[in-house]
């Protein structure tokens, strides 16, 4: 299967990004692999004319609207990130007409409705950066509390209104579990990632995007980490660092819908040469703001 993968990427002059949460087999076919905001940049820097995007559906519409001109092919239209439909655009409005000076600020983890109402896109590794720099004083944070709360840990200069989204994988790794895992590895460093309740982090050596824990991890002297975040960033983390040892905290740390993104799906999408990721002009357009504004501050 590789290796009718790769003769077809070749053939059909087609580039798969892949986020950190698919199966190591599928991140092991991909050109590019990365956190959220590297693959919205990536997007906009290959050549090839169409992107096979292996993510969720908010990544591969991010792809799309970034970058109107290619063809972005997702393996599964039903891969989609529950967190990414917790914002309304009811509340961001109530929120507008109640607050002065106020910036809306979306989580890249959103759907494009929502984002077209918001000032500014952000994603795990460049919120803090980009809320300080914004000129309002207020800042309403959609769809996710936990991220909202730990960029507002950040900047104290800001006040913050959160919406009550939230990731459900990181949502159930509880500081209890932490607490258990720290006993059984008291040397064990942990890294966690933002979508994590602030009790968690209050534990963490180390708080960052997918990306920001594979680094840290790989240029630690530490041999034994904990690792908060989805169980698919393990496949870099092990191949990186085959020496140290990863604990997951607990067994059910899996982000189904990036695992509905398997090889299999991945060939066929090849193949097929679908299935099409489309948005619409107006709200291309719209989403197109906030997206942008985050690539000129990150
Ligand atoms: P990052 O890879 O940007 O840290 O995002 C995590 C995530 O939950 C993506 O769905
Ligand atoms: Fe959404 Fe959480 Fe899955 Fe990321 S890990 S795609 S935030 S459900």
């Amino acid at each position: 299967m590789y290796d009718e993968i790769k003769r077809l990427k070749k053939e059909k002059d087609i580039v798969i990004l892949s986020h950190y949460y698919v199966d190591g087999e599928v991140q092991k076919v991909s050109d590019y692999v990365g956190d959220s905001y590297y693959l919205a940049k990536i997007a906009r820097e290959v050549n090839q004319k169409t992107i096979l995007f292996s993510g969720v559906c908010f990544m591969a519409e991010s792809a799309k609207i970034l970058n109107p001109e290619k063809r972005v092919l997702i393996p599964d239209a039903l891969a989609t990130c529950p967190m990414a439909h917790m914002g309304s655009v009811e509340n961001i409005q109530k929120m507008r007409k109640e607050i002065q000076d106020l910036a809306v600020v979306c989580y890249i983890n959103s759907t494009a409705e929502l984002k077209a109402h918001c000032d500014v896109c952000v994603t795990s590794s460049n919120g803090a950066k980009i809320v300080k720099n914004l000129p309002q004083k207020n800042i309403y944070f959609t769809p996710d509390a936990h991220l909202g709360r730990y960029i507002a840990s950040l900047v104290s200069e800001k006040n913050f209104y959160f919406n009550d989204g939230y990731c459900p994988v990181h949502q159930d790794i509880t500081r209890g579990d932490v607490e258990n895992l720290k006993r059984q590895y008291p040397k064990a460093l942990v890294l966690a990632h933002p979508e994590c309740s602030l009790s968690v982090l209050k534990l963490a050596d180390y708080v960052g995007s997918t990306s920001g824990i594979i680094d840290y991890a790989s240029n630690s002297s530490i041999e034994e980490m904990i690792i908060c975040t989805e169980i698919g960033v393990f496949y870099e983390l092990e191949r990186r660092n085959p020496h140290k040892k990863f604990h997951k905290v607990i067994s059910n740390q899996i982000c189904i819908d990036m695992k509905k993104i398997t090889i299999e799906k991945v060939l066929e999408s090849l193949k097929d040469e679908k299935i099409e990721v489309e948005v619409s002009e107006e709200l291309r357009n719209q989403a197109l703001i906030p997206l942008n504004l985050m690539m000129e501050l990150a």
